[in-house]
C-alpha cells in the first residue's frame, strides 16, 4: 500500500483529536507528536492514535475543581494533565516494574475491618498526641522532594494547607523551599527529613539549621541508595521533549543523558547547591545523598548531635526496629519510600506489624506507603501505628490545583477516617485496636 494516503489520514485524525480535546492540545507530550507520527511505521501510528483516544476519553472524567473530587485518587489524573511528563514520571515512579508501589496499595485489601454495632458514635475524637503535641488527626504529610516541579506553590503551598488543616508535615532535604520558609508557611511544626550526604559537616549543618529554625524533629531516611532503577521515570523522560538542563542548571540526578554535566560528581554538587537546605554550605565534596557507607555508626553519631526528636524513616523489619530502640531513637517511620527503593513486593502495612511488636510501645511508629483511604488509615492504626503518612496524594492535589488541592486531599482523608470510625463504632483513636481488623481469608 502507498504510505502517503495513510499518513494523510493519520495526520487528519491527529488534527481532529487536537481540535476536540483541550487536554491533548495542551499536553507537552505532544509537542513533537505530529512530526513523530509522520515518521512512524504504521504499527506505531496505530499505537499512538489508540493512546490518544484513551487520553481523550479520560479527559471527560477529569475533575476541574477540588470540590469535585470524591476521593484522593481523583486528583491523580487532574495532576497528570498539568505536570510535564518527566516530572510526572518522577512523581509516579517506583523501581523496576513498580510492583512494590502496587503491593503497598494492595496490602490494605488483604485486611478486613470488624465493625462493632450499637455504640454511641455521636462524638468522634480523631486527635493524637505525638511527642507532647496534640494533633487534630493522625494524618501526616510524608516528605516529597522538589514539589515545585508539580506546581509553583510547591512545598510552601503544601505547608500552608497543612497549617490550615492542622496536619503534621515533614519537609524533604531536597525540597524546593527552606525549613525556615516552610515553618513560617505552616505556622510551626514541620519536621525536617534528613538525607545524610557523604560529608559530615554538611549533614551537621543541615541538622543545626533545622533545629535553630524551630523544627521539633529530624527524620533520617535510610531506605534508599543512589541509582535505583526508576523505569517509569526513565520512560516518561523519553517522551518529554523539553531540554532538562534549561531548568536543572546543568545537572539532575534523575535526568538521564539530557543535562550535559561535565562530570557526575561536579554535577551532583551543582544539583545539591540549588536546593535551599544547602544554601551557604560548601557542597563541593558532596557526591551522595544516601552514602553507601551509612551504618548504625551514623545513627550513634546523629543521636549525639541531634537535640530535638530523632526518628528513622525506612525501617521495615523487627531486627532494625530493635536496633533503633537500642540506639535511643525517638520514633520510627515504617516506609519503603513509596515503592521507590527496592522491589520487595512487601507492603508496608505488613512490615508495620513486626516493627510495632519489636518496639513494644517504647516509641511511636508512623507508617506510609499506599495509604489512599480513611479505611487504610483505620487499619494501620488498628495494627499499632501512632500516625499514618502519605506522599503522592498531596503532590496530586498540589499538581492539580495548588494549595487548594492539598487542602482538599487532607479534608477527604479526614472525612473518610471519621466515617469509618463511626461505622466501626470507635469513638477515639485509642479504641481502634487489633480487635477491629482481621486478615482476609483468601
Ligand atoms: C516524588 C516523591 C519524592 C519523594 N521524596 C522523598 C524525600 O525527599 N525524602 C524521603 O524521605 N522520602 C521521599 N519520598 C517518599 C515519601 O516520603 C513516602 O515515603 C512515600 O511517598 C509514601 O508512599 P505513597 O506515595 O504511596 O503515599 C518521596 C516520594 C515521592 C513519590
Amino acid at each position: 500500500m502507498n504510505p502517503m494516503p495513510r499518513r494523510a489520514r493519520t495526520r487528519r485524525k491527529f488534527l481532529q483529536m487536537l481540535g476536540v480535546s483541550p487536554l491533548i492540545a495542551s499536553s507537552s507530550v505532544l509537542a513533537g507528536g505530529l512530526a513523530d507520527l509522520l515518521r512512524a511505521e504504521p504499527l506505531q501510528e496505530e499505537h499512538f492514535l489508540g493512546w490518544l483516544g484513551t487520553l481523550q476519553q479520560q479527559d471527560d472524567a477529569i475533575i476541574s475543581a477540588p470540590d469535585q473530587a470524591l476521593d484522593v485518587m481523583d486528583f491523580e489524573p487532574a495532576a497528570r494533565k498539568n505536570i510535564p511528563p518527566a516530572h510526572w514520571g518522577y512523581l509516579a515512579t517506583g523501581v523496576d516494574d513498580d510492583a512494590t508501589v502496587r503491593a503497598n496499595r494492595d496490602g490494605y485489601s488483604h485486611i478486613q475491618i470488624r465493625s462493632r454495632r450499637l455504640v454511641d458514635v455521636t462524638n468522634i475524637d480523631m486527635s493524637r498526641i505525638i511527642f507532647g503535641t496534640k494533633w487534630d488527626t493522625p494524618i501526616v504529610l510524608s516528605p516529597v522532594g522538589a514539589q515545585k516541579a508539580f506546581h509553583p506553590d510547591g512545598e510552601l503551598g503544601v505547608a500552608r494547607a497543612a497549617g490550615k488543616k492542622g496536619n503534621l508535615m515533614m519537609l524533604s532535604t531536597v525540597a524546593s523551599a527552606s525549613i525556615e520558609d516552610a515553618l513560617a508557611a505552616r505556622g510551626g511544626q514541620v519536621w525536617q527529613q534528613l538525607y545524610p550526604t557523604n560529608v559530615w559537616e554538611v549533614t551537621r549543618a543541615i541538622i543545626k539549621r533545622a533545629e535553630t529554625a524551630g523544627s521539633p524533629a529530624i527524620v533520617l531516611t535510610v531506605d534508599l541508595h543512589d541509582g535505583s532503577n526508576r523505569e517509569t521515570l526513565f520512560r516518561a523522560q523519553r517522551v518529554d521533549r523539553r531540554q532538562c538542563s534549561l531548568c536543572h542548571g546543568g545537572y539532575s540526578p534523575f535526568a538521564r543523558g539530557k543535562t550535559g554535566a561535565t562530570s557526575a560528581s561536579e554535577g551532583f554538587a551543582k544539583y545539591v547547591a540549588r536546593k535551599p537546605m544547602f544554601d551557604g554550605l560548601d557542597v563541593s565534596k558532596v557526591t551522595q545523598l544516601h552514602p553507601l557507607a551509612m551504618s548504625w555508626d551514623l545513627v550513634k553519631r546523629l543521636r549525639d548531635t541531634i537535640t530535638v526528636k530523632f526518628l528513622i524513616k525506612g525501617i521495615v523489619t523487627r531486627e532494625d526496629a530493635e536496633l533503633a530502640v537500642e540506639h535511643g531513637v525517638d520514633g520510627l517511620v515504617v516506609s519503603n519510600h513509596g515503592g521507590r527503593a527496592e522491589n520487595t513486593l512487601r507492603p508496608t502495612i505488613e512490615s508495620l506489624q513486626e516493627v510495632v511488636e519489636a518496639v513494644a510501645g517504647k516509641l511511636p511508629v508512623i507508617v506510609d506507603g499506599g495509604v489512599r483511604r480513611g479505611t487504610d488509615i483505620f487499619k494501620a492504626l488498628a495494627l499499632g501505628a501512632a500516625a499514618v503518612g502519605f506522599g503522592r496524594p498531596h503532590s496530586w492535589g498540589l499538581g492539580a490545583f495548588g494549595q487548594a488541592g492539598v487542602e482538599a486531599v487532607l479534608e477527604i482523608y479526614r472525612r473518610e477516617l471519621r466515617a469509618i470510625m463511626r461505622q466501626a463504632g470507635t469513638t477515639s483513636l485509642d479504641k481502634i485496636t487489633r480487635e477491629y481488623v482481621i486478615p482476609r481469608s483468601s
